[in-house]
């Protein structure tokens, strides 16, 4: 049994009541539920209601993570949120998470990978857990991307959705469960290829999405198998040696691209992006804990999480649940 030491102890994830359909959108804009299906495997996404922020998302998938994890805000000491959709410039999201949460002590903030985030969180997380003095993180993937998203424009709008999803991330001493490597990049050369055109510094507004849809999908492939090779080599192993394939949920087409890649089977690969579409940081746990709430993904199984986004960054992570 390869040892790990930081444990996931507990999994949790929300999505917001409204559910759009590709039809729905297509009575809006110039597109169709089979060009949508067919090209990302997108069926319908989750849209927050009006009102209802990045913070409340996080908050109601971390209370499930800490449930499930048979814990109190109490217990916990740090909490990291990966989110490109913050409530608000500043205070972080997670600030406003912990105030949500009631938690009087240790610290929170946000880090910022776009749909990589909850990769690159877990790693930040797993560090500072085994740096100490941090003994329970809760790590939250969140995001209201659909407040980020030109509506007009057919190409970008039709991919994404709204969740969250969080896990409890706890220091294990002498365990055979737990992250077992992390394997983080990034490649600022790309920023043009995805970015949103708006900040506070450059236009003092918000901004939209923008992306060439083909050319990200070219490089997500290439550098998602590149992760999970990196990721299995730390851990002596080959990727087609893991049980379940939790992949970041952009693209089925992507999915199956590395699948076919790394010798896994489509049974090895949990997908949700019919469902959820593109929930960025939040993708991923959102994708863990449906499977493991439907009984696939179990204790003692070995996982490789993986993410893909803007910057570029990408990264995978290897754990024993
Ligand atoms: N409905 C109908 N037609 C459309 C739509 C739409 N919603 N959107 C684009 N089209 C048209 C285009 O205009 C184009 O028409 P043309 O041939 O007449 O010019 C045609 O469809 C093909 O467009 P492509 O962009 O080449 O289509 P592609 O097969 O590449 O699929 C997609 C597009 C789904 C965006 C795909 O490229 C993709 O998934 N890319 C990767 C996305 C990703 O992984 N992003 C990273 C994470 S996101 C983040 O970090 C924020």
């Amino acid at each position: 049994m390869i040892k790990g030491n930081n444990i996931v102890t507990g999994v949790g994830s929300y999505l917001p009541e409204r559910v759009v359909t590709n039809d729905e959108l297509a009575r809006k804009i110039d597109t169709s539920d089979e060009w949508i299906k067919e090209r990302s495997g997108i069926r319908q996404r989750h849209i927050a209601a009006e009102g209802e922020y990045t913070s409340d998302l996080g908050v109601a998938a971390a209370r499930r993570a800490i449930e499930d994890a048979n814990m109190s805000v109490n217990d916990l000491d740090l909490i990291i949120v990966a989110t490109t959709t913050p409530d608000l410039t500043f205070p972080s999201t997670a600030s406003i998470i912990q105030e949500k949460l009631e938690m009087r002590h240790g610290a929170a903030f946000d880090i910022q990978a776009v749909c990589s985030g909850f990769i690159y969180a877990l790693h930040i997380a797993d560090s500072m857990l085994r740096a100490g003095p941090y003994k329970n993180a809760l790590v939250i993937g969140a995001e209201t991307f659909s407040r980020i998203l030109d509506w007009e424009d057919r190409s970008t709008c039709v991919l994404f959705g709204d969740g969250a999803g969080a896990m409890v991330l706890s220091t294990a001493n002498d365990s055979d469960s737990g992250i077992i490597a992390n394997f983080i990049r990034s490649d600022g050369r790309y920023c043009d290829l995805l970015y949103v055109d708006g900040g506070p510094s450059r236009t003092q507004s918000v901004g939209h999405v923008r992306m060439v849809g083909n050319q990200v999908f070219r490089r997500a492939v290439k550098d998602i198998a590149i992760a999970m090779k990196e990721c299995a080599a730390i851990a002596g192993i080959e990727p087609k040696d893991i049980d379940w394939f939790v992949p970041h949920q952009a693209n089925q087409r992507i999915l199956d691209g590395v699948g076919r890649q790394l010798g896994l089977t489509s049974e090895q690969i949990i997908s949700t992006v019919a469902h959820h579409a593109n929930t960025s940081a939040a993708s991923v746990p959102l994708a863990f804990d449906v499977a493991m709430r439907d009984g696939r993904i179990k204790r003692g199984d070995l996982v490789m999480l993986e993410a893909f986004g803007g910057g570029f960054t990408w990264g995978a992570t290897l754990l024993r649940f």
